[in-house]
């Protein structure tokens, strides 16, 4: 686990200015939520901490280092930034069975053959999905297929976590139990976890911390308690109404 820290993070695509002064500490091994409507950053902020985009401006730091500092012309490559991420659509290969899904990212990182056999064993066996490691996604529901997705995000023993509307594409009642299966996963391995979602049950159910973005800014950061009962501007308000 690992401390995530926005200094002054800005982005920028030409002219148009998507985050604006971003400045937020994460704790270890903390669950944080962003939540925000449509268009208004979530994405590429987890995008610029996995290494998969840049910040025009400000620093970002995984823990103690800093891994995008545009004014020292500083980017660390997304592999070495330690860093899981599951994307907004389930994003399992088609092409390959559950094993070699999950094994990927172990592979990337030149893990020993026996090794990867053992590792990808042992996240199968904490998703439940021991026993499927020959199945091809076509043949898998959409919960398994998520699964899938979220073992491939673990399966590294990422210091951070970074989730995008994991759940955005199930039924409600496999929501309900996903969510409460990644806080349980979160809380066992202890990763920090940054958590996108337009689903304020989701935010106020899983998090420790929970962000309000609004256009690129910061809007509110607190505990859902404080967000619920102190809500900063009549914007919160009304958004988690
Ligand atoms: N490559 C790009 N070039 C130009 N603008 C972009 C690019 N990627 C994203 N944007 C813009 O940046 C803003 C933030 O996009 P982002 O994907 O982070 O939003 P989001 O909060 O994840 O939205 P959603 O909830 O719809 O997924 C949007 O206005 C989007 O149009
Ligand atoms: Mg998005």
């Amino acid at each position: 686990m690992s401390t995530v820290t926005f200094e002054h993070v800005g982005k920028s695509y030409g002219d148009v200015r998507v985050i604006k002064d971003f400045n937020l500490n994460i704790k270890d091994g903390d669950f944080v939520s962003f939540l925000g409507p449509s268009g208004c950053g979530k994405t590429t902020c987890l995008r610029m901490v996995a290494g998969l985009e840049t910040n025009t401006e400000g620093r970002l730091l995984i823990g103690e280092t800093v891994v995008n500092d545009p004014a020292a012309k500083l980017q660390l490559a997304p592999e070495k930034r330690h860093v899981g991420m599951v994307f907004q659509s389930y994003a399992v290969w088609p092409h390959m069975n559950v094993f070699e899904n999950v094994a990927y990212p172990l592979r990337v990182a030149k893990v020993p053959k026996e090794e990867i056999q053992k590792r990808v064993a042992e996240i199968l066996e904490v998703v439940e999905l021991s026993g499927l490691e020959a199945r091809m996604p076509n043949m898998l529901s959409g919960g398994q297929q998520q699964r899938v997705a979220l073992a491939r995000g673990l399966v590294a023993k990422p210091k951070v976590l970074l989730l995008d509307e994991p759940l955005s594409n199930l039924d409600a009642k496999l929501r309900e139990k996903m969510r409460v299966d990644i806080r349980k996963i979160q809380q066992q391995f202890k990763i920090t976890c940054i958590y996108v979602t337009h689903d304020q049950v989701e935010a106020f159910t899983m998090s420790d911390q929970i962000v309000i973005l609004n256009k690129g800014d910061v809007v509110q950061a607190g505990t859902p308690s404080e967000i619920r009962n102190k809500p900063a501007n009549d914007f919160v308000a009304e958004f988690i109404r």
